[in-house]
């Protein structure tokens, strides 16, 4: 298992308390994303003008690139409060009565994992999402039956890393359905120089943007990097970011120049020694490496897959041209077995 060494665990349960300080609050302090920002920009502000609240959203896309900061920047923005909770969170149907009665009008309902809210609990989202009405039975057996509330108006923001795994009529439901992107170096650099600014260290261009690059598009990790590397500098060095001390915690933390760790090497390793490059499914290819399936999905194979190192097709995985260079092995051609 991986978990101890892992740098980016994707089933953490990130604590708002510890990103708090770093997230953005305000639509203007969200950098990236420039499509879905000025979107959303333009639905809060005609929301806003019709005094109505916003149509419910979705938002999907990888870990770490900023659905939670944008759900709670939807709230600022729209003056409302916020309540968070996730998929896996509610367990049953009385659980999400119990937090739809108790929003009032105009605030915001974040679930995240939305794709994995049990089907009991999803069938009580539909009236509500629709028409802003919770059907609750009561009593048992033929003298059972269905009242009627009246919820306020509120919004939905739904967050999740595989849209594909939610049902059709609760994706229907999302009048916003926006995808979150991986962020291009520039993009990166600039959020590593904010929160730099936020931690009140400071840091050159430079340091940033070796920080960048070496962030895998990814916000999250950014930070996380960011922090490591300020406390290498304070234990190592005057406490100033340069250069050679970006160079040196990356080192220590396992990770190169473009981002690629060490779960992504063993990934690598993986398909080209054990399967012969692949084709191979993804489920065997988690149990060979004891991880789930879901952590190979969302964390390692969308950033292995941009960088060209990793073909999924029908078949399964394989390994690229590019991946067995990064790799340094030599790919294996179909016709050298009849060498040997
Ligand atoms: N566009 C952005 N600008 C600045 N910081 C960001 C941005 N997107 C994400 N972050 C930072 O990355 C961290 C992770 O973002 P989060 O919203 O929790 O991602 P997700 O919910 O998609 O997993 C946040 O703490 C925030 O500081
Ligand atoms: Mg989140």
């Amino acid at each position: 298992m991986i978990e101890e060494t892992r740098f980016y665990d994707p089933n953490e349960q990130v604590s708002d308390e510890k990103e708090f300080s770093l997230r953005p609050k305000v639509l203007d302090d969200f950098i990236g994303q420039d499509n879905l920002r000025r979107n959303l920009s333009v639905f809060i502000k005609a929301a806003k003008h019709r005094n109505e609240s916003l149509e419910h959203v979705l938002f999907y896309g990888p870990p770490g690139l900023g659905k939670t900061s944008l759900a709670n920047i939807i709230a600022n923005e729209m003056d409302g409060h916020i309540k968070i909770t996730s998929g896996p969170a509610i367990e049953r149907p009385g659980d999400l009565a119990a937090i739809l009665t108790n929003l009032k009008q105009g605030d915001i309902l974040f679930i995240d994992e939305i794709h994995r809210l049990n089907r009991s609990v999803e069938e009580v989202l539909y009236p509500a999402m629709e028409d802003f009405e919770l059907d609750i039975v009561i009593g048992k057996g033929p003298a059972a039956r269905s009242i009627r509330l009246n919820l306020e108006s509120f919004t939905l923001v739904g967050a999740t890393t595989r849209a594909g795994a939610l049902s059709a009529p609760l994706r229907d439901r999302f009048g916003i359905i926006e995808k979150f992107e991986f962020y291009d170096a520039t993009e990166l650099s600039k959020i590593v120089s904010r929160s730099a600014h936020l931690l009140g260290t400071s840091i050159c261009k430079e340091s940033a943007t070796l920080i960048a690059q070496a962030s895998r598009g990814t916000p999250r990790i950014a930070n996380r990097i960011l922090k490591r590397v300020r406390d290498w500098s304070q234990v190592y060095a005057s406490g100033d970011i340069t250069k050679d001390n970006v160079t040196a915690s990356l080192d220590a933390l396992g990770i190169d120049a473009m981002g690629i760790d060490q779960n992504d090497r063993r990934y690598l390793e993986t398909i080209i020694h054990k399967f012969s490059g692949g084709p191979v499914g993804v489920d065997t290819l988690a149990a060979s490496m004891s991880e789930e399936s879901e952590t190979l999905e969302d964390v390692i194979e969308p950033y292995l897959l941009q960088k060209g190192f990793l073909d999924r097709t029908a078949k399964g995985r394989m390994a690229t041209p590019l991946g067995y260079e990064y790799m340094g092995v030599q790919v294996a051609q179909p016709n050298q077995r009849a060498l040997f």
